[in-house]
């Protein structure tokens, strides 16, 4: 058995861990990261995109965006698409200059984990059998196993970072925590595929066979969606089908279509509306998809976790720093917020622009309607630019620590 202390115990190496492990470090904060997957899974898995302004400036601030700064592709618009017309939404004028950058998850980790790696500090791959303890006593424990050794560590505080299948939450006894969730009857079959992207920009459509949207990687790298039935087995998708089902949903009356290529990776996603709250159990902090999951049509997911964890990072801090527990009472109170501003945007873009098997006439006119006042008021632009590029973060970068 090998016994460890830390400060702060931090479960998963997905963004929200990654994230506040190098805010805690950059305060002279200790951590130990304990994720279960090898570093080549968590890098390789292909998500998010999408990173909204207040995102990139974190990353830049916390002196992790110089691969972001290099191969990010900074946005300052995106496409809304019906009845065959795109039409134009001009984030950066609408916002007063603020943007989306995209940059692959896959990006924002391999940095975060380089940037980790510098620091000597503890990050242990494929462990096994974690498990939580003691989350109500002033010292935690996270137990694993690694290259065959039993593994304790012993923490101030437990960080709850390893995602919505993790085993944090479900080790907060019965009856503590409140859970919120809608299913929605789609899922979204994604693909990346050898072509230069044929827009600039984002590309949301809404068609009368069900919603799609072009994204991109790269210069070279095409990213695609196609809402499909939820559970829907990718060996329904031969890569010929896919692609005839992207240009029927996407190619518009100008003639515009994405450019198509060679498949490289494919996979279909459940979409899902989730919170439990309060992020908090005793010692024990939930950050990140651990509580909460939204579905990805408003490109949240990620960029709620790198709130969370600077809300984290400030509380910490001030315990740490000046033996304040005030912050580490509000974290949840104060995460929630914006989680569900977060969750109306994700619910509202997914119910607006998907089609909905069960769904009567009255319901597509309204959708039509909202999609057409959506593209022709400056009122409704702006509403959807500033959610899309990100509501303002609950605390400033000064109080986490980072000038
Ligand atoms: P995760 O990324 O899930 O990380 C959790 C980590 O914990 C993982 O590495 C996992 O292996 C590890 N773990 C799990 N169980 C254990 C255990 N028992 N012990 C130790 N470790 C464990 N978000 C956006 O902001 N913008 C987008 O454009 C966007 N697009 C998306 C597109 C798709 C198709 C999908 C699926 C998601 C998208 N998201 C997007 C959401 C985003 O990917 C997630 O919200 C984000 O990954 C959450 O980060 P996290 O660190 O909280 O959780
Ligand atoms: C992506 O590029 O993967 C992406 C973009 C926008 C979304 C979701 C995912 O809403």
């Amino acid at each position: 058995m090998r016994s460890l202390k830390t400060q702060v115990g931090i479960v998963g190496a997905g963004p929200a861990g990654l994230l506040l492990g190098q805010l805690l470090h950059l305060n002279g904060i200790d951590s130990v990261i304990v994720e279960n997957r090898s570093r080549d899974y968590v890098i390789d898995r292909v998500r998010a995109g999408v990173l909204e302004q207040g995102t990139v400036d974190l990353l830049n601030a916390m002196g992790v965006g110089a691969g972001l700064q290099r191969a990010g592709l900074r946005h300052e618009g995106l496409y809304v698409s019906f009845g065959g017309c795109r039409h134009r939404i001009d984030l950066a004028e609408l916002t007063g200059g603020k943007a989306i950058t995209v940059y692959g998850q896959n990006e924002v980790v391999r940095d975060l984990i380089d940037a980790r790696t510098m620091t000597t500090r503890p990050l242990y791959f494929e462990a096994e059998r974690v498990s939580v303890g003691a989350l109500h006593s002033s010292s935690p424990v996270i137990r694993f196993q690694h290259g065959g050794t039993d593994h304790e560590v012993h923490c101030d505080v437990i960080a709850g970072c390893d995602g919505f299948h993790g085993i944090c939450r479900p080790s907060i006894p019965a009856g503590i925590l409140t859970v919120y969730e809608r299913s929605y009857p789609f899922g979204w079959l994604g693909i990346l595929a050898e072509a230069a992207p044929s827009s600039d920009e984002l590309v949301y459509t809404y068609h009368e066979r069900g919603f799609a949207l072009f994204s991109m990687r790269s210069p070279r790298i095409t990213r695609l969606y196609l809402q499909v039935p939820p559970d829907e087995p990718i060996e329904n998708w031969p890569d010929d089908a896919i692609w005839d089902e992207m240009l029927v949903r996407m190619t518009t009356r100008d003639g515009w279509r994405p450019t198509v290529g060679r498949i490289i990776q494919k996979g279909v996603t459940p979409m899902r509306s989730f919170v439990a709250a309060p992020m908090r159990y005793g010692r024990l902090f939930l950050a990140g998809d651990s509580a909460h999951i939204v579905p990805p049509t408003g490109a949240k997911g990620l960029n709620l976790a790198a709130s969370d964890v600077l809300v984290l990072a400030r509380a910490l801090k001030a315990f740490y720093e000046r033996g304040r527990t005030e912050w580490l009472d509000e974290y949840s109170d104060v995460c929630v917020r914006r989680v569900w501003k977060a969750q109306r945007f994700s619910w509202w873009m997914t119910s607006t622009l998907h089609r909905f098997a069960d769904e009567n006439g009255f319901n597509h006119h309204r959708q039509l309607a909202d999609l057409d006042y959506l593209t022709s008021s400056r009122a409704a632009m702006t509403s959807l630019a500033e959610q899309y590029v990100g509501l303002p973060m609950e605390v400033s970068f000064e109080s986490a620590g980072l000038c």
